[in-house]
C-alpha cells in the first residue's frame, strides 16, 4: 500500500490509508488515544481504540511517545460537527488505526518542539537545530525560502539569464571585509580566500560575453553578527549585464520583485507600485541613514517598502573597517572598488574625490539594505586612479592585474547588483533575525554548536600545510 501525505488523507473518506510520520501530541481519554501525526505537509488526528487493533498493535499503541515516528494504516471517518477543527487542513476527518507500527522511538527532546511562548534559548535550538526545524514556523521559513529560490532562478532564466558557478576556492575579493582564508598543501604558506562575493569574476564573466549572468552565490564574510548580518556565510542572488543603464537594471529588479511578490505573496501589501529612486543625500537629510523603512505603518510587517538608493558618494573617509589598503590613505570605496564615478563628475577625481557621485543603487525593503550594487569602471585608467586614491601601491595594483588584462580585450559596459537572499527571505517571512530562516547558522559569537565547528584538527593536517599554531 502506498503511503499517502497527512494533508491528502481528507480526500479519503471510507477508504482505507497508510501514513507515515512523528507524533506531534499524544492525548489518552480512558482507553482511547489521540495521536497527531505530522509529517512534512501538515498533521492528521489518529484515534488509537484497543478493540479496534490486534494485539501486536495494541502493545505499539500503549508505548507511543512524542517524537517517536510511527506508520499506521487506518480508516479515513468524517469527524462529528462538534469535533471539526477548522485551524488544521485535516480537520474534518481523522483516522481511526488498525494497524499501528512504531518504526523509531524518541527520547524526550530537550525543549518543547512546538511552544512559540517557551521558546528555548539560541544554543540549545542551534545544538539541536533539526529539532528546532520540526517546529511548524521553521519548516514555513525554508518553504518560503525554497519558494523565492526557485522563483528567482525560473523568473532569470525565463528572462536570457545564465546561471553559472564561480569558485569557492578564490582569491581575496575586497568587499571591505575579512577573508576566509584556507591554507593550501600544494603550495605551502599560500592560501586561498572563499568569495565575499563573486564580484571579478562576474565581470570577467562579462569580458567573456556571458551577459546576463546570475548565480544564487555563497558568499562568505568575516563579520560580526547583526540582526541582519550572517557572521559567516550567506547568499546573494548574484548578477551582472551589459550594455545596460542603471535604470535598466533597476527597472529589471524592481520587475522581479514585483512578480515575485504578485505570485508568492499576494497577502503582502507593497507601499510603492513604483520603486522610489531616491538620491543619497535627500535621504540621509530625511532620516539619518541610508536605508530608510518607507512603510506607512512601520509596525507591519506584510507591508513592504521597496525602494532604490541612487547617487552615493564615489568614497566615504578610510575608517578600520576597511581591510583591503594600507593605512593612513584617505578615501575608501563607499561600495567597492569596481564601482563607476557618474561619467560627469570623472573630472573631480583629481580636484575633488569627496564629490564624486556614483554609479552604486541600493535595494531598501522596510529599513534593511537587501541588495547592493553599481554600475562598473569598464575604462582601465579609471580603474587606476581609483586604486591610487584608494592609496594602493604596486603591489596591491598588482593583485588585480588580471582585470585590467582583460579589460583590454573588449570589455563592454557592464554592471550589476546584489540581493542579499538571506536578509530578503527573512523579510518576506516576517521574522526579525536573519537566523530564523537559514537551515543551520552560526552563532553570534561565530559557532555551530551542532557540528561543534570551529574544531580543533591534528597535527599531521597542520603539518602537512606547514602551519604551526602559536599558543595563545
Ligand atoms: P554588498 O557587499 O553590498 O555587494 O552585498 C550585497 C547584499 O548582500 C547582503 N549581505 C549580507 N547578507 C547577510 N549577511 C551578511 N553578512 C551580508 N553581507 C551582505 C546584503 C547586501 O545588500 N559584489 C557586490 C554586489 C554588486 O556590486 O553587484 C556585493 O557583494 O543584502
Amino acid at each position: 500500500m502506498q503511503r499517502l501525505k497527512t494533508v491528502e488523507t481528507v480526500k479519503q473518506e471510507g477508504k482505507e490509508v497508510l501514513i507515515k510520520g512523528w507524533v506531534n501530541a499524544r492525548r489518552n481519554m480512558g482507553k482511547i488515544s489521540f495521536l497527531d501525526i505530522r509529517d512534512r505537509w501538515g498533521i492528521v488526528q489518529v484515534v488509537g481504540v484497543p478493540a479496534e487493533l490486534d494485539d501486536k498493535s495494541q502493545e505499539e499503541l500503549k508505548r507511543i511517545r512524542p517524537e517517536y515516528v510511527v506508520s499506521i494504516k487506518g480508516i479515513v471517518n468524517k469527524r462529528g460537527e462538534k469535533q471539526i477543527n477548522k485551524d488544521v487542513p485535516t480537520g474534518s476527518i481523522e483516522i481511526l488505526a488498525k494497524e499501528i507500527e512504531v518504526l523509531n522511538e524518541s527520547e524526550t527532546p530537550p525543549f518543547e518542539i512546538d511552544n512559540e511562548e517557551r521558546q528555548a534559548g539560541e544554543e540549545l535550538r542551534l545544538k539541536y537545530r533539526y529539532l528546532d526545524l520540526r517546529h511548524e514556523r521553521m519548516l514555513k521559513n525554508m518553504q518560503i525560502r525554497d519558494k523565492v529560490m526557485s522563483f528567482t532562478r525560473n523568473w532569470l532564466h525565463d528572462n536570457d539569464f545564465i546561471e553559472i558557478q564561480t569558485p569557492i576556492l578564490t582569491k581575496s575579493t575586497p568587499e571591505g571585509a575579512r577573508d576566509y582564508l584556507v591554507p593550501s598543501r600544494v603550495h605551502n604558506g599560500k592560501f586561498f580566500a572563499l568569495p565575499q562575493s563573486p564580484q571579478q569574476y562576474k565581470q570577467l564573466l562579462m569580458v567573456a560575453g556571458m551577459d546576463r549572468y546570475f548565480q544564487i552565490a555563497p558568499c562568505f564574510r568575516d563579520e560580526d553578527a547583526r540582526a541582519d548580518r550572517s557572521p559567516g556565510e550567506f547568499y546573494q542572488i548574484d548578477m551582472e549585464m551589459s550594455f545596460m543603464t542603471q535604470e535598466e537594471i533597476l527597472d529589471l529588479v524592481e520587475k522581479m520583485f514585483t512578480e515575485l511578490i504578485k505570485k508568492h505573496f499576494p497577502e503582502k501589501k507593497m507601499t510603492f507600485d513604483k520603486f522610489p529612486r531616491l538620491n543619497y543625500d535627500d535621504v540621509m537629510k530625511e532620516y539619518g541613514t541610508d536605508k530608510p523603512d518607507l512603510r506607512k505603518d512601520k509596525n507591519d510587517s506584510n507591508e513592504l517598502a521597496f525602494a532604490f538608493v541612487i547617487n552615493f558618494p564615489l568614497f566615504t573617509e578610510q575608517s578600520e573597517e576597511d581591510h583591503f589598503h594600507g593605512a593612513g590613505d584617505k578615501w575608501a570605496p563607499s561600495h567597492h572598488m569596481f564601482t563607476a564615478p557618474k561619467p560627469e563628475d570623472i573630472h573631480l577625481l583629481d580636484k575633488d574625490p569627496g564629490k564624486v557621485k556614483s554609479l552604486q543603487h541600493d535595494l531598501v525593503l522596510n529599513g534593511w539594505e537587501v541588495g547592493g550594487g553599481s554600475v562598473r569602471i569598464h575604462d582601465p585608467k579609471v580603474q587606476e586612479k581609483i586604486w591610487d586614491l584608494i592609496g594602493f601601491d604596486a603591489k596591491q595594483k598588482k593583485q588585480f592585474a588580471h582585470l585590467i588584462e582583460a579589460f583590454k580585450y573588449g570589455v563592454p559596459p557592464h554592471g550589476g547588483i546584489a540581493p542579499g537572499f538571506d536578509r530578503l527571505v527573512s523579510l518576506l517571512a516576517g521574522e526579525k533575525s536573519i537566523k530564523e530562516v537559514i537551515a543551520f547558522p552560526l552563532t553570534g559569537d561565530v559557532r555551530d554548536p551542532l557540528m561543534e565547528s570551529p574544531s580543533d584538527v591534528d597535527k599531521k593536517q597542520l603539518d602537512e600545510l606547514g602551519i604551526s599554531i602559536k599558543e595563545s
